[in-house]
């Protein structure tokens, strides 16, 4: 989605801003632009790539201040003119903006009316033209840009630009904005990522901040008037440069470095004594684990699968009511908060608007929630402030993989210690603990010898569509299995619980439709057999992911066996063959795998 990346300093600012465009790429947009401050503005912008920009941009450009953005189109098709940055009508002030205006269309009416020629038809470029008739009544830079966001209502994470100050003015409103200071000079950005090369010593802006960057530092205040009390935060993850390690693709890196990740996620955290586990950034004491009333997990695409996976664990080792929502409907559902509810908001980026909406709605209603997030320091960790990272490292694919097998890695140590203040034996846990250690082992099992997934793309490259089943655990596994192959490959993909195929999604069955089913070797397998042999008498063709030596891998067309693993855990083995399912049939169908048409990475609007 949006990306915004700034720099104030005394080296040349066009490359390095071409640099930090280039590391939010992973996030997904469709055209990007860059505004350096010489003796003019100078703008360049273009639909496509950052390496279309680059094209276009001439050999040397003066100037050491200046903003880039990434766009992601919401106001407005996707044209040179509607990219950012957008310049006023003199050519004076230039502005990126990531957020939607929600009353923009007034504004604009009004601008046009004081004779103002907008050149796009983005809710972004009234601001620049409102900034500018502040400056034209005598405000300085700063006021200019404060009263024209008074004026305004909507999302806003915005960097501006003027000709005659050497200064950049930030502002953040529901869309993230991170300054990080190094010496001399300073960087703003969207994205920590873009920042990490650069300097750890960073200032996350607060909702209602806003930030004035010239050469002697940086000075933060309020909308409203007054000072702000952000102050600077090291960060503490060290992301590093997530380059490709030699893979040729970043989704096929992130499913390889699943084991590791999933050894980060429970390093230290899986606790054999007490046959439990230890989540001390969660701040719930036992008592309170204890009391607690019912668990809500909240979350979006693949973040939402996780928590369905959580829904099922929780209640059933916790024995206790847990119920997995979709965020963007959980915050206008006018849900019951109860004080005594135990809410996760789980989330890769910490970005997710719908996601972050969610969680100032339970606040809002005296609720307290828990992150379950992937990215330090990001909206959400910093709101909920309690919670549990997963340590996945930087995910930079639009296709998560490692971020969902944490995230279930994570809920699955939770449910874990909820199950253990409320009700399974210290005997019990220390047999999961066991079984938890191995899986990253198991894992790495399975990708050594991933089994016939060509075969499995043969049959589901040319499909019209693909279904994908599973039962219990395996039913979210089933979605995100479905998700994936459906983001990367552009098939139309349904995914249902196997026993609820017959009533309806069976009808699109006929020869030769490919079903993927997920049956590991649990309670559910003879039923998840019985929808099997329903699909198979219409025709369709089996793509089965078992456990390894099962015998029902010969009622498959293809049978992509997984190593043998405590069923509680096979969420954390299954989902990989569907991972590498979706990445093959997209390369076989020519795709881009790491941004797929249309997707983002981290949506930050509603
Ligand atoms: C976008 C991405 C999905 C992701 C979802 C939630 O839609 O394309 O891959 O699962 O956002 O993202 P989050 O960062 O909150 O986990």
């Amino acid at each position: 989605m949006c990306g915004i990346f700034g720099f104030l300093g005394n080296r040349s600012a066009a490359p390095l801003l071409v640099e930090g465009l280039r590391k939010l790429e992973y996030r997904g947009y469709d055209s990007s632009g860059i505004a350096v401050k010489n003796d003019n503005l100078q703008v360049h912008k273009i639909v496509g790539k950052v390496s279309e920009l680059s094209k276009i941009l001439p050999n040397h450009i003066d100037g050491n201040i200046g903003i880039a953005h990434t766009r992601w189109a919401t106001h407005g098709l996707v044209t040179n003119e509607n990219a950012h940055p957008h310049l006023n009508s003199d050519g004076t002030v230039a502005l990126v903006h990531n957020g939607i205006i929600d009353n923009a269309r007034g504004i604009r009416t009004r601008l046009e009316s004081k004779g103002i020629q907008l050149r796009s038809e983005t809710d972004s470029e009234t601001l620049v033209h409102m900034i500018t008739i502040g400056l034209n009544s005598g405000q300085e830079p700063l006021e200019a840009v404060r009263q024209t966001l008074k004026r305004v209502t909507g999302t806003w994470g915005l960097c501006v630009l003027f000709k005659d100050h050497d200064l950049i003015i930030c502002a953040r409103n529901g869309s993230p904005l991170i300054i990080g200071k190094g010496d001399d000079e300073t960087f703003v950005s969207s994205d920590p990522h873009a920042l990490s090369q650069h300097t750890q010593n960073i200032f996350f802006l607060e909702d209602g901040d806003m930030a004035v960057i010239t050469k002697s530092g940086i000075d933060i205040t309020r909308l409203e008037g007054g000072s702000s009390d952000t102050s600077i935060t090291v960060l503490e993850e060290e992301w590093g440069e997530a380059d490709m390690a030699g893979y040729p693709h970043f989704m096929l890196k992130e499913i390889y470095e699943q084991p590791e990740a999933l050894r980060r996620c429970i390093s230290g955290r899986l606790d054999y004594k007490n046959g439990s586990s230890k989540l001390g950034g969660l701040k719930l004491e036992p008592v309170r684990l204890h009391s607690a009333t019912h668990v809500r997990l909240i979350g979006c695409g693949t973040a939402y699968n996780a928590c369905r996976i959580g829904q099922l664990a929780i209640e059933s080792l916790a024995r206790i009511p847990a119920v997995a929502h979709v965020a963007s409907e959980f915050r206008y559902n006018n849900s019951v908060i109860n004080p005594n509810a135990i809410h996760f908001a789980v989330s890769q980026s910490g970005e997710t608007a719908d996601t972050l909406s969610a969680v100032k709605e339970i606040q809002l209603k005296g609720g307290s929630v828990h992150g379950i997030v992937n990215v330090v320091g990001s909206s959400i960790a910093r709101l909920c402030g309690q919670g549990v990272y997963i340590h996945s490292g930087p995910e930079q694919a639009v296709a998560s993989t490692k971020a969902f097998t944490n995230m279930v890695g994570a809920l699955l140590l939770f449910a874990m210690r909820m199950g253990r203040t409320r009700s399974f034996s210290r005997e019990k846990g220390q047999l999961i603990v066991k079984n938890f250690e191995k899986i990253p082992d198991l894992m790495e099992k399975y990708l050594s010898n991933p089994g016939p997934i060509d075969e499995a793309v043969e049959l589901v490259k040319d499909a019209k569509s693909v279904m994908f089943l599973g039962r219990g655990l395996s039913s979210p596994v089933a979605s995100e299995g479905a998700l994936k192959l459906m983001e990367i490959a552009y098939i139309p993909c349904l995914a249902y619980p196997a026993g609820e195929m017959k009533h309806g999604p069976i009808a699109l069955l006929e020869e030769g439709s490919p079903v993927v089913v997920i049956a590991p070797n649990d309670k559910h397998r003879e039923k998840t057999m019985a929808a099997m042999h329903e699909c198979k008498a219409r025709g369709a063709k089996i793509i089965l992911i078992h456990e390894e030596g099962d015998s029902i891998a010969e009622e498959a067309d293809v049978a992509i066996p997984i190593p043998a693993c405590d069923p509680l855990l096979s969420p954390l083995l299954s989902v990989v063959p569907t991972q590498l399912i979706a990445y093959q049939t997209a390369l076989a169908l020519g795709c881009d795998v790491d941004r797929p048409r249309n997707l983002a990475k981290s949506v930050t609007v509603e």
